[in-house]
């Protein structure tokens, strides 16, 4: 039997967790966990994926709020904004929404947010604080919420072979630093695969743990992975699909009916990973907010 590793179902059980966590610092006197999403812009994918953070703070009972500047903000206007909410005590976690307007520095903006308050885990500080193993640093909330979601499925990575797809800063790198580091859920052997890697098959049929990153729809298939293996699929390409109201649906990219029987547990896209991604953002904002209570 395969078993699908259901990130909405992980997702509500950890943010319940969460929730818990947060009434009891509140029955305490403190405030509640402050979270900030700064919105560029009108870009349809951000404001549904901004919009689904504010509803998750929600849920937990942190503040979620979202600030909205039109895509004429200066580069300079945005990094002031930021700065304000850097000095704010009151608030503990910042994200800015990407991609941003062309006319201002992504790498600038990621920098400029305090490490503090770097919920994303984006800043160089953090990742540094990742790549040297340390433990104090904000980890990046995709990687974070991949392990969240395997420990949640009782999948142990302690010594196993974990094959990553995808260089990305912001999946397959810190990824392959989170699983080899030696701290708890990590002590993995990665192998980082990426797109001039040679006889990719080579490499991913080793793989007790796959986590593929690549963007290419379907990509990985039967013949690619071992039997039994662990599947973890990051990819959400929109595809046609013409009997779709919309007109299209998403893909992972791992041809998941064609791995299935082979393998002991997959994630499905939609509802994979992708709320996995929140529930990072959600752990790290409470981490950052109780770590000034300590
Ligand atoms: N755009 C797409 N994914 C992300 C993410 O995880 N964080 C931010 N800030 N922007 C994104």
């Amino acid at each position: 039997m395969t078993l699908i590793l259901d990130g909405t179902i992980a997702a509500a059980s950890i943010r319940m967790h969460i929730a818990t966590d947060v009434a009891e610092y509140k029955k305490k006197g403190h405030r509640p966990p402050c979270l900030i999403a700064i919105l560029v812009g009108e870009d349809g994918a951000s404001m549904t994926y901004v919009g689904a953070k504010k509803i998750a703070c929600e849920e937990v009972g942190f503040i979620g709020e979202v600030r909205r500047f039109g895509a004429d903000i200066s580069e300079t206007e945005l990094i002031n904004e930021i700065q304000k909410i850097n000095l704010d005590d009151s608030i503990d976690g910042l994200i800015v929404q990407l991609p941003l307007p062309k006319h201002i520095s992504e790498e600038k903006i990621t920098q400029t947010i305090l490490p503090q308050k770097d919920v994303d885990g984006f800043h160089d500080i953090n990742m540094g604080k990742l790549a040297k193993g340390a433990a104090d640093g904000v980890k990046p909330a995709t990687p974070y919420g991949i392990t969240l979601l395997m420990k949640h499925y009782g999948i142990d990575v302690y010594g196993k072979h974990i094959v990553v797809i995808g260089r990305s800063n912001i999946v397959g790198r810190p990824m392959s630093m989170l699983l080899s580091a030696a701290a708890p859920y990590g002590n993995a052997t990665v192998t980082l695969c990426h797109s001039r890697t040679k006889e990719l098959s080579s490499f991913t049929k080793m793989a007790d743990i796959l986590v593929v990153a690549l963007g290419k729809p379907g990509f990985i298939t039967a013949e690619m992975v071992k039997d039994g293996a662990v599947i973890i699929d990051v990819g959400t390409t929109r595809v046609v699909d013409a009997s779709r109201k919309s007109g299209w649906r998403l893909q992972g990219d791992v041809d998941f009916d064609s791995v299935f029987d082979k393998v002991s547990a997959i994630t499905p896209v939609p509802k994979g990973v992708g709320p996995m991604t929140i529930t990072g953002l959600m752990m790290n904002t409470l981490e950052v907010y109780k770590a000034k209570f300590v």
